[in-house]
């Protein structure tokens, strides 16, 4: 393998989080940075120095106290065209907004990259059937970033299906009710045009895991959504900051920090959750079949209060039952800082003393992601330098995701059973 010479594409939140990892990991390997303004770029980077990180770099946030001091000065481009023409690069990372993925994969594809391709693949049916022809047999390096999947507690729990310890998978009960829900209607992933829906926001996670531990294709679902909490008629530039409501709007920050304890987001996540121009469901409920008969349900909601966010579900099979608990115990302080993080997973099995059971507990405090944002990124360097990896979060996986969630969507809007037609 030839020296890493990586560059991003939207440096934000994840973008600037990645290039953090890649140079803690791989020290000096970045070589530029290309987004339409820099300002997120420079206050995340500028923040790592004293070993916090600002808010801004949300779940990405890392120990990187040691990263090298010019890491700020690497250059910057608005257009990658001519990062591509000037800079000699081997390897991108892509991190814009949803919408413009398919369009960045297609730059990198042309000039023969390896790709580290931000989640969702993309958001409308046509790109991410191209996305999916363009890198189904890609030579290079081609990753979508399912930040769970290098979780320990992942790993543990596909490593229990596969090995027989529930026996052989029957269905799965799953959800999410996402405590930190709000976020998504206080900045840019409010609106269709961005991300699509909140299927290929978050769910996409989700479903990636399902896929994962079961070991199995999807074959058709139905889904239900509306909106309930989110949306209305305030501007659409509106913040918490400026509005004199900030005190009395039960979803202000501020009273959301006073009341609940809970962190106040970075200034670029704090428009009014009752904007105008939200257009997307706050809340869904799908069920799916899988191959052999497997069914599975999953509901997503936006609006768990700060201490009641669940994620995870219970995978049923022949011959026991694993529950899966990404929060296991979690404490958080209004000033963002973790008490208490842990995921946990408990089997109980048909042929097994009331007395026993496995119980297994992971913990991720002070780390994103259930510890999986590391892991992720080291498996990513391991795919780089021709290493095997459990993580390896190949693209066939992000297409199957990506189609499980418009199909899902589609379902809502059709009142149909939809069949997820996959193209592999
Ligand atoms: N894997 C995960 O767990 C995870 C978590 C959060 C976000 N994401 C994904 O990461 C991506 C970015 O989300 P974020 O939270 O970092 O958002 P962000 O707003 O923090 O960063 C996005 C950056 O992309 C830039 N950008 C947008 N369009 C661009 C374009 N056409 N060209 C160049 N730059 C452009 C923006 O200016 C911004 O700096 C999204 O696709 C999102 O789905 C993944």
């Amino acid at each position: 393998m030839e020296n890493l010479k990586v560059a991003c594409i939207g440096a934000g939140a994840s973008g600037t989080g990645h290039i953090a990892l890649i140079e803690k990991y791989a020290p000096g390997s970045m070589v530029a940075f290309c987004d339409l303004d820099r300002s997120l770029f420079d206050k995340i980077i500028n923040s790592y120095p004293g070993g916090s990180g600002a808010k801004e770099a949300g779940d990405f946030k890392t120990d990187a106290a040691s990263l090298r001091k010019d890491l700020k000065n690497i250059p910057f481009y608005t257009d990658p065209e001519e990062m591509f023409a000037r800079e000699d690069i081997n390897t991108v990372i892509i991190a814009t907004y949803c919408c413009a993925h398919y369009e960045m994969v297609e730059k990198c594809v042309k000039r023969n990259m390896n790709i580290l391709l931000e989640k969702p693949i993309a958001i409308v049916e046509t790109d991410i059937e191209k996305t999916w022809q363009l890198l189904k047999n890609y030579q290079k390096v081609a990753t979508v970033n399912f930040t769970m999947r290098g979780a320990p507690v992942s790993l543990a729990a596909k490593r229990h299906v596969k090995n027989g310890t529930i026996g052989k998978i029957v269905s799965v009960q799953y959800i999410n009710n996402v405590h930190y829900g709000d976020c998504y209607f206080r900045g840019w992933m409010r609106t269709k045009e961005k991300i699509g829906n909140l299927f290929l926001q978050k769910a996409t996670h989700d479903f990636d895991i399902i896929n994962s531990i079961i070991g199995l294709k999807p074959v058709s679902i139905a889904a239900f959504g509306s909106r309930q909490i989110y949306g209305g008629n305030m501007p659409n530039d509106l913040t918490c900051d400026e509005c004199d409501r900030k005190w009395t709007c039960p979803m202000s920050i501020y009273k959301l920090e006073l009341e609940a304890g809970k962190p106040l987001p970075g200034k670029n996540n704090r428009l009014c959750v009752y904007a105008r121009e939200i257009d997307i469901d706050d809340n869904q409920t799908v069920i799916i079949q899988y191959e052999g008969g497997v069914t599975a349900s999953y509901c997503q909601t936006f609006n768990a209060p700060q201490q009641g966010g669940q994620r995870g579900g219970y995978f049923i099979g022949n011959d026991g039952i694993m529950h899966l608990r990404y929060y296991g115990q979690f404490q958080e302080t209004s000033g963002g800082q973790i008490l208490v993080g842990n995921s946990q997973l408990d089997i109980t099995r048909y042929h097994e003393k009331p007395g026993s059971r496995i119980h297994e507990v992971y913990d991720w405090n002070g780390h994103g992601h259930f510890d999986g944002t590391e892991y992720g990124i080291m498996a990513k360097l391991d795919l780089l330098n021709g290493r095997p990896t459990e993580v390896a979060n190949t693209i066939a996986e992000g297409y199957i995701s990506a189609k499980m969630c418009l199909a899902a969507q589609k379902s809502i809007e059709t009142h149909k059973v939809v069949d997820i037609d996959l193209n592999l």
